[in-house]
């Protein structure tokens, strides 16, 4: 998979992705990420790349002309290396784009490339948008000073669903988010810390009972801090709970059967 960022401020990009497990995956050549400078494509002799809005307002506009030819020159070279035939999707990350979530990492992740266009100022002339963007992505409900970090946080989600990016083959597939679920609670050495001990069943041994603890955990914890996500993981989940209620009923009658039959004999005694 390979990230192109179209940014004026390439080295943020670049000194913020190129470490830990993103920097491992692109050591091991899994990823690529090319951070591409717009201003190295205008044609303006100062090097300019912003300029007044049409009508007035505040603040300066990116031009047209150097992120065209920024992505021009990015497209071309990736059709030159023939590695696909299709255009490749283009990413402009705005507060005004649809908002970011983990199953938009999972589509993206299964694109050969990427295009990511950072914005800056007052943002970027509507024309060249209309022309080059694919979609339009948000990462939430507030404004940054530009588009580096929207883009940084999507290419590290996307980047760790890649295939061979996270050691452990399931662990993309299988935490928090993929199925509205939240993580259950961790724990290390020592067993016990501050006096707080590990829960005693992550010692039993019993995998079947740790991983009805962890759910159990995880359902808790969702309900509590997502009642939204919770209300999806149960209407997907009904078969989860007609199951326990039939476990908790088994063992309701087990008990039952337990004390009654030790009643009778202590009569017999
Ligand atoms: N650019 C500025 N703010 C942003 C946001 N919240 N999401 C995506 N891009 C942005």
């Amino acid at each position: 998979m390979n990230f192109h960022v179209l940014t004026l401020f390439p080295e943020m990009i670049l000194q913020g992705l190129n470490t830990s497990i993103i920097g491992r995956a692109m050591a091991k050549g899994i990823i690529t990420l090319e951070a591409v400078n717009i201003r190295d494509y205008t044609i303006d002799k100062h090097k300019k790349v912003d300029d007044y809005p049409y009508g007035g307002g505040a603040g300066m506009l990116m031009q047209a002309q150097p992120v065209f030819d920024a992505w021009k020159a990015v497209v071309d070279q990736i059709s030159l290396r023939g590695r696909s035939k299709q255009k490749p999707r283009v990413i402009y990350v705005t507060p005004q784009g649809e908002r970011f979530h983990q199953s938009m990492a999972k589509d993206f992740a299964k694109e050969d490339d990427l295009i990511f266009l950072c914005g800056h100022y007052e943002g970027i002339d509507e024309r060249v948008l209309e022309e080059i963007v694919t979609d339009y992505v948000s990462i939430g409900d507030y404004v940054l000073t530009g588009g580096e970090l929207p883009a940084m946080v999507m290419v590290d989600a996307i980047a760790r669903m890649v295939p061979g990016v996270l050691s452990n083959k399931a662990s993309g597939e299988t935490e928090s988010f993929s199925n509205y679920l939240l993580e259950y609670p961790q724990y290390s050495r020592p067993e016990v810390w501050h006096e707080k001990k590990v829960p005693q069943v992550l010692l039993s041994g019993d995998h079947k009972k740790i991983e009805e603890w962890r759910l159990e955990q995880s359902l808790s914890r969702t309900k509590e801090k997502r009642n939204d996500l919770y209300e999806k993981w149960v209407e997907e989940n009904q078969e989860y709970f007609i199951k326990k209620a039939k476990r908790e009923e088994r063992q309701r009658k087990k008990e039952l059967k337990k004390r009654s039959t030790a009643k009778s004999e202590q009569l017999v005694k």
